[in-house]
């Protein structure tokens, strides 16, 4: 297995493609522009007819051989050899050229399934692949599995020179830069490989990719086309999975679950590990009780906890996340004072002497189910959480917003609009505390947004109702 890729940055930084089903700003995983994501986008976590989470799942992708496909190595596969590509009745070996094979097809990007699909191998040239790609035609590679990783790096670097024009505005560079990334991810999508019924990858010197796979998508059931970028972020997620992530604010490592939000920017979970306590909650931390809306990992509700709160309660929206964050409490020992609810609901039940949100930090429409820890369209969950708030806090509590003004400094979001939206709630501010993000995408100056990024600041909002 490779090593993990990119982290899921709120700032933007993963690329999709080799991240753990990260968002980036730029790209987002689907976001990546994909337009429609996920259509998956839009019912994120929705559970299609595979039973994978998130994405598109359609019955069919259809395409035709006229030889037959490479001796299976059968490595990373538990399929017995001789088995055919394809739903394919009797035996493939003996039956004439070409043949038609279907199979299942997913897009966590919720990308239809290509209506021209081409065999290709080895002999694909990547400037032909470039050229069918960029025209729609998907190429379902037969040949060798690093080969295919070299074409999409060769596809890739083409598509590295296109870099979109800075706009007139922040705003506009911002999203030239997200129809840049868009257009990225869907010809980088053409690339595709199957997936076995067992989740197995069937080609030579393929890694077995079963875990990785059952871990994203569920058990498998049956053979299902997938393109192989999404696949590496699949597997760049398993490796995230596996090691987690180093967080001092927890004495502990948090294990990224594909798709979660994953918390590599250190600096907003120290805001909440440093933070002074309401009121409610500073005489006798483990009386009482703390919301965590949004938890994603579950890495704030953890570092509540390790903070002597007696209960945190923490909610999503994604059924791949209340998963992710069930498991980290679990493994840090937690269990017994977070409870992760599945309602459905922002909020949970009753009140809280402190709330805290992290929501998504751009106002800007997800494309992804994995986008949707970095895009809040409307800023609908920060509204939601600021409207509530009032009426779930006890008396001398607080909420607390988590929230980075790169919006601001993309042109997304007014310093104005925020206050407004604190006061439209009935809420005052008693603090805000700042950070400077620490990641590395702060000062890359060959960032197409590296203004906005090395200006940006992360804040927790101290918020309380107005009277
Ligand atoms: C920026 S991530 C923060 C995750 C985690 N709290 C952290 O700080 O690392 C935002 C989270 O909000 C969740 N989310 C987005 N919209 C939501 C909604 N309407 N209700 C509940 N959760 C939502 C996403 O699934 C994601 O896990």
């Amino acid at each position: 297995m490779p090593e993990p890729a990119d982290t899921p940055d709120i700032s933007g930084s993963a690329d999709i493609s080799g991240t753990p089903g990260s968002a980036d700003i730029s790209d987002a995983p689907g976001s990546m522009d994909t337009p429609g994501t996920p259509g998956s986008d839009d019912t994120p976590g929705s559970t299609g007819s595979t039973g994978i989470p998130g994405g598109t799942d359609a019955p069919g992708i259809t395409w035709t051989e006229d030889v037959r496909p490479p001796a299976r190595a059968r490595r990373g596969s538990g399929a017995a050899p001789g088995d055919g590509p394809g739903d394919v009745p009797g035996d493939p070996e003996a039956a004439p050229a070409p043949l038609t094979y279907t199979a299942h097809w997913h897009s966590e990007s919720g990308l239809p399934a290509p209506r021209r699909v081409m065999v290709a191998d080895d002999r694909m040239k990547a400037a032909v692949a470039y050229r069918l790609a960029c025209e729609g035609t998907a190429l379902l590679w037969r040949g060798d599995y690093q080969g295919a990783r070299q074409l999409l790096r060769a596809l890739g670097s083409r598509l590295d020179r296109l870099a979109p024009k800075p706009g007139a505005t922040p705003a506009e560079t911002f999203h030239r830069h997200r129809q840049a990334r868009g257009h990225r991810a869907r010809v980088l999508g053409m690339l595709l490989v199957v997936l076995e019924d067992d989740h197995g990858l069937a080609l030579r010197r393929a890694p077995d990719v079963r875990t990785a796979c059952t871990e994203a998508y569920g058990p498998p059931r049956r053979r299902t086309v997938v393109s192989l970028r999404e696949l590496l972020g699949v597997i760049g997620a398993h490796e995230w999975r596996r090691k987690g992530v180093p967080v001092p604010a927890v004495d502990g490592r948090i294990h990224p679950h594909y798709g979660v939000f994953s918390p590599v920017r250190g600096e907003y979970v120290d805001l909440v590990a440093t933070a002074p306590l309401p009121a409610a909650a500073h005489r006798a931390p483990a009386a009482a009780t703390a919301f965590d809306l949004g938890t994603g990992t579950g890495v704030l509700a953890a570092v509540l906890a390790r903070r002597g709160l007696g209960r945190i309660v923490a909610t999503d929206s994604s059924p791949r996340a209340l998963v992710c964050a069930r498991d980290n409490v679990t493994r840090l020992g937690i269990g017994d004072r977070v409870e992760v609810t599945d309602s459905g609901d922002l909020y949970p039940a009753g009140r809280a002497a402190l709330v805290v949100c992290n929501p998504p930090w751009l106002p800007a429409r997800p494309t992804s189910a994995v986008e949707q820890g970095v895009y809040d369209p409307d800023s609908a969950m920060l509204r939601a959480f600021l409207a509530g708030l009032a009426d779930h806090l006890e008396p001398a509590g607080e909420g607390w917003l988590i929230l980075s003004d790169l919006a601001e400094h993309l042109g997304l979001r007014s310093r104005g609009e925020l206050d407004e939206a604190f006061a439209a709630a009935g809420l005052r501010v008693v603090d805000r505390l700042d950070a400077k993000p620490r990641h590395p995408r702060a000062s890359d100056a060959s960032d197409p947004l590296h203004t906005a990024r090395a200006a940006e600041v992360t804040s927790l909002w101290r918020l309380a109702p107005a009277a």
